[in-house]
């Protein structure tokens, strides 16, 4: 049996490998190798969660940002980026919209703008579980103290997204500003466990520096953290970045480590992102067939969707919400998948009662199996 075989079918029954294992599975990535993970995850993950791929709706509210992030596009020193940032009044009426189309999860992103200060992003908040108590939302703006995380739970944000984007610490000094560093990063994410949030970590693929051995550091972090999400993507040159001229992230790396995270834990939410549909006409459907549950089309209204570029050739800036839904639809039906409208928790909410403490509060190592729980091997200890 091939190495790569053996790592993999030990990732599958035990959940995790040793850093040098790890880092042997990127290495050895073959197409046979690839097929073979991706039918284990696809196992893996239809088990938890049958056909069903779970819809969010992105809105990207504000391109404002005080960071100075060298890959990305709405970088600070980026002075070609023409800002915007959305009213509440408008916020609410993309999520009115969302709603009608089915979403049940709205995702408010922006960049770190002290614009959109702690109190209007509360109240911002508020208003939308006032009006679709029915729905779920997923805050994805970057790093805050823990008072402003705690306010903006407490106004009813259900989950938080932070990547970590590198767990080693020169890696990450290389890719940020001197004033950035993952311990903040590491530190945010579990402040936001502490909190009850729904936690998504996650990190780019083929990012400048990368190597198997620092994904490997990534993906023993993510069973640390034991997140509810991990949102990966191909690293994408932005033209007016410091990187401009760094080569893109692989497709088929990417679609590896999806693969690597369904085994790692089965029950973890993992959007195919807008990046992996980005390089590859049908990334996000390859996405979901090696092993992704999510899809996040875009609710950003068509004014200043054009205008919220991380990355050079981002798909849909040109598409209405409406449209994206639909194609959405369409892209997984065409892999024999359906749109789940349902909120789409992570698995441990659904049976958590409403007067208990946030599971991870309650537990030190986490949470028990539930009775009834998807059967086959129960990965994290
Ligand atoms: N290419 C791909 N992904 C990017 N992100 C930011 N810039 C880029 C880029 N150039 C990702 C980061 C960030 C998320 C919102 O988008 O991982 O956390
Ligand atoms: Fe936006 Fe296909 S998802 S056009």
């Amino acid at each position: 049996m091939s190495t790569t075989r053996r790592l993999t079918d030990e990732l599958a029954r035990e959940g995790t490998l040793t850093a040098r294992g790890f880092a042997d599975l990127i290495r050895g990535r073959t197409p046979e190798s690839a097929e073979y993970l991706f039918s284990l995850a696809s196992e893996a993950r239809d088990r938890v969660f049958g056909k069903g791929v779970f819809m969010r709706g992105l809105i990207e509210f504000s391109n404002h940002c005080r960071n100075d992030c060298l890959y990305c596009g709405i970088r600070r020193s980026n002075r070609l980026v023409e800002r915007y940032r959305l009213t509440p009044e408008e916020i609410l009426e993309t999520c009115s919209a969302g709603h009608s189309l089915g979403f049940r999860t709205f995702v408010l992103q922006s960049g770190e703008d002290p614009g959109f200060g702690p109190g209007l992003v509360a109240e911002t908040v508020s208003r939308i579980k006032a009006s679709f108590p029915d729905s779920a939302v997923t805050l994805s703006l970057g790093e805050h103290p823990p008072e402003t995380y705690a306010l903006w739970r407490a106004a009813g944000a259900d989950r938080y997204l932070l990547r970590h984007e590198t767990r080693n610490p020169e890696h990450y000094a290389s890719l940020h500003p001197r004033d950035m560093t993952v311990a903040t990063r590491v530190k945010c994410l579990r402040t936001l466990k502490e909190l009850g949030y729904q936690v998504g970590c996650g990190f780019m693929v083929g990012s400048p520096g990368q190597t198997p051995e620092l994904l490997a550091e990534d993906l023993l972090f993510i069973r640390e953290l034991r997140p509810h999400m991990v949102g990966i993507g191909p690293f994408i040159p932005h033209r007016d970045t410091p990187l401009a001229s760094a080569p893109p992230g692989s497709v088929d790396e990417t679609l590896y480590l999806l693969g690597i995270l369904r085994l790692m834990d089965p029950r973890l939410l993992i959007p195919a992102t807008t990046a992996l549909g980005t390089l590859d006409g049908t990334g996000r459907e390859k996405g979901v067939a090696a092993g992704a549950n999510v899809i996040m089309p875009i609710l950003t209204p068509m004014g200043v969707r054009g205008k919220y570029l991380l990355y050079d050739n981002k798909i849909c800036t040109g598409d209405a919400s409406s449209a994206c839904r639909m194609c959405v639809q369409r892209r997984m039906e065409s892999i024999g998948r359906e749109i789940d409208t349902a909120r789409g928790d992570h698995p441990d909410l659904l049976r958590a009662s409403p007067c208990a403490p946030p599971a991870s509060m309650s537990t030190a190592g986490g949470t028990p199996a539930a009775p009834g729980a998807a059967p086959g091997p129960s990965p994290l200890p």
